[in-house]
C-alpha cells in the first residue's frame, strides 16, 4: 500500500478534479481508461522510455499513483515561450520517441467503448499504435527549454500515426484563425510549423497527403463528441462546453477547410 502524506492540489488541468501531489508522486482519481493507462505506463517503463510518469500503484483511496515529473509545464495564462519553434520541434521529437516505445505494446483488444455519441461517420483510419491524443501545452513537461515528458495519459487510444500528428498540430501548429487563438499563438506561419513537425517526426508521404482530410473529419467529430461528453459526463467537459468550445471547433472547421490546400502543399512539397 502506498503511504499517504500532505496533499497539494495540482491545478491547471482541464478536467480532472481531485488531482493532488503527494511528495514525489501524483494521485489521480479513477479515470476512463485506468487499466490501459496502467498497462501502457508499465510497458513504457519496461522498454526504458523516460518521457512518461511511472505507474507506482493504487493508493488507499483507490487513486492511480504516478511519479511526479519535475520541470516546467504551461498553465493558463500560457507563458511567453509557448510559440517557440524549437520547443515545438522538441515535442515532435518526443512524440516520435513515445511512438517508438509504445509500438511494441501493440493494439489492445476488448477496450471499453470510447465515450462518444453513436453514429459518428467512420474515418477509415486503421489504428497503428496507442496514441497519447491530448498533446496540449498543459500535458507536456519541459526541461531546459525542451520537451522532456508527456503527462495525462487519460485519452490514450489506438490511433494512426497521422491522427496523433493531427492532435499535435492542432495544439502546436496551431490549427485555427488568429482571432480564435491565444494572443501568444497569433501571427505564426502554420504551414511552416506543421512541415517542421512532420519532418521531425519523419511522417510518411502517404500520411502527409491525407493529413488535412483527416484533420477536417476529426474536427467535425470533435464537435459531436465534446457536446456528448458535456451532456453525459458534466464536470470540466460541461464547463468547456459552456465556455464556448463548440464555437471554437466550428470556427476551426472553417479555417481548416480554407487552409487545407496550403497546409498540404507545405507538408508534401
Ligand atoms: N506526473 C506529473 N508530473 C508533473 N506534473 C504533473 C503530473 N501530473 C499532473 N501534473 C500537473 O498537473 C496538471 C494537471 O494534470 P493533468 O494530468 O494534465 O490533469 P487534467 O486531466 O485535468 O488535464 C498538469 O498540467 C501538470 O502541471
Ligand atoms: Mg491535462
Amino acid at each position: 500500500m502506498i503511504d499517504d502524506g500532505e496533499e497539494i492540489p495540482l491545478l491547471g488541468g482541464d478536467v480532472t478534479v481531485g488531482l493532488v501531489r503527494v511528495g514525489d508522486t501524483v494521485r489521480r482519481p479513477p479515470g476512463e481508461r485506468d487499466e490501459l493507462v496502467r498497462d501502457v505506463l508499465r510497458h513504457l517503463e519496461s522498454v526504458g522510455f523516460t518521457g512518461a510518469p511511472r505507474f507506482l500503484g493504487v493508493d488507499s483511496a483507490g487513486r492511480q499513483t504516478l511519479s511526479y515529473i519535475e520541470g516546467e509545464v504551461a498553465g493558463r495564462p500560457w507563458p511567453e515561450w509557448i510559440a517557440d519553434e524549437e520547443r515545438m520541434i522538441s515535442i515532435a521529437r518526443l512524440i516520435r520517441a513515445y511512438h517508438n516505445a509504445v509500438e511494441s505494446f501493440g493494439i489492445p483488444t476488448n477496450l471499453p467503448a470510447p465515450i462518444e455519441p453513436a453514429g459518428l461517420p467512420d474515418l477509415a483510419d486503421p489504428p497503428e499504435l496507442v496514441g497519447h491524443q491530448d498533446i496540449t501545452p498543459e500535458n507536456v513537461v519541459f526541461r531546459d527549454g525542451r520537451a522532456y515528458a508527456l503527462i495525462d495519459f487519460d485519452l490514450l487510444r489506438p490511433v494512426s500515426r497521422a491522427r496523433e500528428l493531427v492532435n499535435l498540430m492542432l495544439w502546436w501548429g496551431p490549427f485555427g484563425a488568429d482571432d480564435d487563438l491565444d494572443p501568444l499563438m497569433r501571427g505564426l506561419d502554420q504551414p511552416r510549423r506543421c512541415r517542421l513537425i512532420a519532418d521531425t517526426y519523419d511522417l510518411a508521404l502517404e500520411d502527409r497527403k491525407r493529413l488535412m482530410e483527416l484533420a477536417i473529419g476529426l474536427n467535425e467529430r470533435a464537435w459531436h463528441t465534446m457536446k456528448y461528453r458535456a451532456e453525459t459526463l458534466g464536470g470540466g467537459w460541461q464547463r468547456m462546453w459552456s465556455e464556448g468550445i463548440g464555437d471554437t471547433i466550428k470556427h476551426r472547421q472553417v479555417w481548416l477547410e480554407a487552409n487545407a490546400d496550403s497546409l498540404t502543399t507545405a507538408l508534401i512539397s
